[in-house]
């Protein structure tokens, strides 16, 4: 056990996690939050869909990354199954698998090339033919050309692992601090100290700054351990469907949109991904975008009632993968960065992030997503 005292500055999915398994290796956690934690907030967390993509969302390029959503999705079900144990709190976690679905010819050429690319890193999926899509989801669109089907991507009510997280860290000691907005780092010598709050400094053995897209604005980072994160808006809208008969029981994406069906009968459809910083504007636009796409896929849910709009900011960085563990500042430690992968990277985040901060090594497949990869590579001198 552990008695390091710990302030982590974010009360979103990985902020709680992380506090939660250091509190439980014995350390004094704080976390520090400018808005609500849990239920209140409008956070990454709270905005998000919840799926748990790994397979379906592998992208060329992205290996290293596709291995490490991998890992964390293969720990979602322990995670799940001790954040439940602990909290008393269902998460929700749907294991229907999600489908990606082509609404043209076009569209389904370019999913048949994202399959073999992916069939060729040995993920699990299936091709289906328009038949085989509608017998899975009977009110998918006459026009479906092409489906795949991925058995091992599911999703849980993220909203509902936040309400979870709260009782079960608070439970194991974590003290939260909503409301409370830090105003700075402070180092000595290029050691983090600590925060500033109020005016007032609170010393601790190690900071974890987990606040995502406003991990990198906190005064006082130094430079070299500023992470390069930004916001990209992502706005998202829910409709109702009725609980006992819903039309939609997989998530489904049309090539741009996701549809995900939860179970109160909310379908929530996202996300626009948007370069406009920190702008909560809900546009007519990004909304038809969204409804569109939905209505090509799934024709029926024009009768559906429009309950919610919501926008959110994920956290993103210069690559698309997270940035977590020590930095070159001694006691300081990072968890942003997971863009597009937040929920689905909370369990590896939490165990990798905990063991760092307690002085052992990250989990090899953790290691290449330290904020170092960003370095300046020093010059080499050209030899004669
Ligand atoms: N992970 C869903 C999104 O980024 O919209």
């Amino acid at each position: 056990m552990s008695s390091k005292s710990l302030s982590i500055v974010g009360g979103g999915i990985n902020g709680l996690a992380i506090a939660w398994r250091l509190a439980q290796a014995g350390c004094v956690v704080d976390v520090y939050d400018t808005g609500a934690i849990g239920p209140g907030t409008r956070g990454a967390t709270w905005a998000a869909g919840g799926m748990l993509a790994a397979s379906i969302e592998a992208e060329p390029g992205e290996e290293a990354l596709t291995a490490l959503c991998l890992t964390s999705q293969q720990q979602w079900p322990a995670f799940r199954d001790e954040l439940e144990t602990a909290s008393g709190i269902s998460v929700g976690y749907r294991d229907e698998g999600i489908m990606v679905v082509a609404t043209n010819r076009d569209e389904a050429t370019a999913l048949r090339h994202h399959y073999d690319y992916q069939i060729g890193l040995g993920l699990k999926l299936e091709w289906l033919n328009p038949a085989d899509a509608r017998r899975r989801e009977p009110h998918l669109g006459r026009n479906i050309a092409a489906a795949v089907f991925s058995p091992g991507d599911h999703q849980v009510e993220n909203r509902d692992v936040l309400r979870a997280l709260v009782v079960a860290a608070e439970q194991a000691g974590v003290r939260l601090h909503p409301h409370t907005p830090v105003e700075a780092l402070e180092t000595t010598d290029s050691r983090a100290n600590g925060l500033r709050i109020a005016g007032e400094v609170h010393n601790t053995d190690a900071v974890i700054i987990a606040a995502g897209a406003w991990s990198g604005g906190l005064a006082g980072i130094p430079p070299e351990a500023k992470p390069p994160v930004r916001p990209l808006k992502g706005q998202m809208l829910a409709l109702q469907m009725d609980p006992a008969a819903p039309i939609l029981r997989h998530t489904i994406w049309a090539p741009t949109t996701y549809l995900i069906p939860r179970l109160d009968g909310r379908l929530l459809i996202g996300a626009t991904v948007e370069e406009r910083g920190f702008d909560e504007t809900i546009t007519a636009g990004g909304l038809l975008a969204l409804l569109d796409t939905a209505w090509r896929a799934l024709p029926t849910i024009e009768e559906l009632p429009v309950v919610e709009t919501w926008v959110g900011f994920r956290p993103t960085s210069r690559d698309d993968a997270p940035i977590f563990g020590p930095t070159s500042v001694e006691g300081l430690f990072l968890a942003t960065g997971h863009h597009r992968n937040g929920i689905l990277l909370a369990p590896l985040t939490a165990d990798a992030v905990s063991l760092a901060v307690l002085g052992q090594d990250m989990p090899e497949i953790a290691r290449p997503f330290t904020l170092d990869r960003f370095a300046p590579k020093a010059k080499t001198k050209a030899v004669a």
